[in-house]
């Protein structure tokens, strides 16, 4: 089967809260997230991943109820474990939930979920959005004894997070973690994603990672929209994910 691509349209929310940061609602309000997941779809993502931060800084929570009811791809929630976004998850129902770390100073997601000091936690958010029939991956660190982890947490996915591989100036190390990573998660039967920091120019480098399912992809493609539109922006990346070796 070939790779599938998760389209991120936080950043398209980004923009718009920059402009109408307390009036997301208003008639003027622009540019909008469902438009961009319907693009998405029309370029070929295979899923639509969404990110409501505690500081609500780009997706607000009548964003992603509307992107679930208008764009009918999969719907992938990614959230920090707390009691408001184990909520926001029960009430949206969206098809997977990605769960992350999140601190209110950070960017954006910096590392992976630290699976083992917080294995009671996790464990129990798992068992609550499994129980209500969402599919749920775990965002970790391409760490043996985390991948070891997320499969004891009885999670379906993980998806490994490629920041460090994104930022290094010579990606070889990142790599060969990726891939003793991505050989473990399939060992242990998990789905093996992964995401942060993957652009057009650095994918390739990607495709010696065995057993990737699927690829989360939001900044890089989001900005090439601004210059080619969403539909080719995300044609063009599906183009160049077409060179992953096909798995077993
Ligand atoms: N996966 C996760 C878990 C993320 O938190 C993010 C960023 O929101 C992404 C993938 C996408 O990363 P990027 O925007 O760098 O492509």
């Amino acid at each position: 089967m070939s790779l599938l691509l998760g389209v991120n349209i936080d950043h398209v929310a980004t923009l718009r809260q920059a402009r109408y940061a307390l009036l997301p609602e208003s008639p003027n309000a622009e540019p909008s997230v469902v438009s961009a997941a319907l693009e998405a779809k029309a370029g070929g993502a295979d899923s639509i991943t969404v990110h409501v931060r505690g500081d609500r800084r780009h997706m607000q929570d009548a964003d992603v109820f509307r992107v679930k009811e208008e764009c009918d791809l999969p719907l992938n929630l990614e959230l920090g474990i707390t009691e408001e976004m184990m909520d926001l998850a029960f009430r949206l129902k969206p098809d997977f939930a990605c769960l992350v770390p999140e601190t209110r100073e950070e960017v954006t997601t910096e590392g992976g979920l630290d699976v083992v000091a917080l294995s009671g936690t996790v464990r129990e958010a798992v068992k609550r959005l499994k129980g209500r029939g969402i599919k749920v991956s775990l965002f970790v660190d391409p760490v043996l004894e985390h991948i070891e982890e997320a499969a004891r947490l009885d999670a379906d996915m993980i998806e490994l997070h490629t920041g460090a591989f994104a930022n290094a100036e010579d990606p070889s190390e990142e790599i060969s973690r990726l891939i003793a990573a991505a050989k473990l998660g399939k060992e242990r039967g998990l789905q093996v994603n992964a995401g942060h920091g993957i652009n057009y120019r650095n994918l390739p480098l990607l495709f010696d990672v065995p057993h990737l399912t699927e690829l989360n992809i939001g900044h890089s493609i989001v900005s090439r929209a601004i210059t080619v539109g969403m539909r080719q922006a995300v044609s063009e990346m599906l183009e160049g994910m077409k060179a992953y070796p096909a798995g077993e």
